[in-house]
């Protein structure tokens, strides 16, 4: 029995997003999604069994964290009365900018925690437990292209992460703009939450999700890079719009966001194969096609507010190193 095992995980970004849960407790999203997996941003999460330990001990980038939340999960894969842990996770990007650091903070994390308490669950399973943590990190159990299933059953059995292809199906190259180092203002949750009580586009928003799924999974299938950017810029801008209809309104934009989708339009337009995404914060995230990733980058970096680009591509599943 092992003492003492890391994995790693990729970030994700959703292509078709979640927005809005319908079981709060179970975090079940609302809708289903689409994303694909990123290399080299990434968690890396060791666990050291601490018998020792009265309570779980957890530090994200080296500094302590309240270890509950990861506790919980810890307790879904081990059992109640498991062995206290000591959890150091650390992301090679900024933390709660948008970047979705839960999802692959998660993710590595019911990695590890499967094989340290040796249950060999199936992927499926560990995408299930992850997104009790939070809802995109099912999606990191995968490489290449994902697909969440939101399910409709109570308890949440038909709500998984399935993987649809490997990276080198459509080695799809990713530019993020960096326009804001701070935390975000309003969680993905909190935000969510509030856009389903009290926006009057959510409703509108939700119904319109499976069929953008539908039309991207084609798209993917195909390798139809034009017909992928624009369901993925409608699925990006609705959801942005039925945030900012919420009361009050949710805008996680600043000028250099807007800056940014502008150029990329720009840059669509002029032949370049691009297009932009966000989640709920202010950084974009340019998706291109193989070759196309210098250029976009080079086009972002000048954007008056960007304070830094980071190129990447598709990554791998999360696993055990
Ligand atoms: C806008 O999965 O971060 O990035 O489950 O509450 O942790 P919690 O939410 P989270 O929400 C992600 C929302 C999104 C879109 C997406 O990734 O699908």
């Amino acid at each position: 029995m092992a003492k003492k095992l890391t994995a790693r995980a990729g970030a994700n970004i959703a292509l078709v997003k979640y927005w809005g849960k319908r079981d709060a407790a179970l975090n079940l999203p609302a809708a289903g999604s689409l994303s694909i997996t990123l290399s080299g941003l990434e968690t890396v999460t060791t666990i050291e069994r601490a018998p020792g330990l009265q309570v779980d001990e957890f530090r994200l980038d080296g500094t302590p964290q309240d270890a509950a939340p990861v506790g919980r999960i810890l307790d879904l894969i081990g059992s109640q009365d498991r062995v206290r842990c000591r959890i150091d996770s650390r992301n090679n990007f900024p933390t709660g900018a948008g970047l979705a650091s839960s999802a692959s903070g998660y993710a590595a994390l019911v990695v590890v925690a499967d094989a340290l308490f040796e249950r060999g669950l199936e992927r499926r399973e560990l995408s299930q437990i992850a997104r009790r943590g939070s809802g995109s990190a099912a999606r990191s159990l995968y490489g290449g292209f994902c697909r969440l299933h939101a399910g409709r059953s109570d308890q949440g059995e038909d709500c998984y992460a399935e993987g649809l292809y490997d990276p080198d199906h459509w080695p799809l190259e990713v530019v993020v703009a960096i326009t804001d180092r701070g935390p975000k203002a309003v969680s993905s949750r909190d935000g969510m939450n509030r856009t389903m009580r009290t926006s009057p586009y959510y409703p509108a928003w939700v119904e319109t999700v499976d069929a953008d799924l539908a039309e991207a999974e084609a798209a993917v299938a195909r390798r139809d890079f034009d017909m992928l950017a624009e369901v993925a810029e409608s699925s990006a801008l609705k959801m942005h719009a039925s945030a900012l209809a919420a009361r009050p309104g949710l805008l996680y934009w600043n000028p250099a966001t807007v800056a940014c989708i502008q150029a990329v339009g720009r840059l669509r337009g002029q032949g370049t194969g691009v297009f932009f995404t966000m989640d709920a914060g202010p950084q974009v995230k340019a998706v291109c096609l193989p070759g196309h990733a210098e250029k976009v980058a080079a086009h972002l970096a000048e954007v008056p507010g960007v304070s830094r680009v980071i190129r990447t591509g598709l990554g791998p599943a999360a696993g055990l190193l």
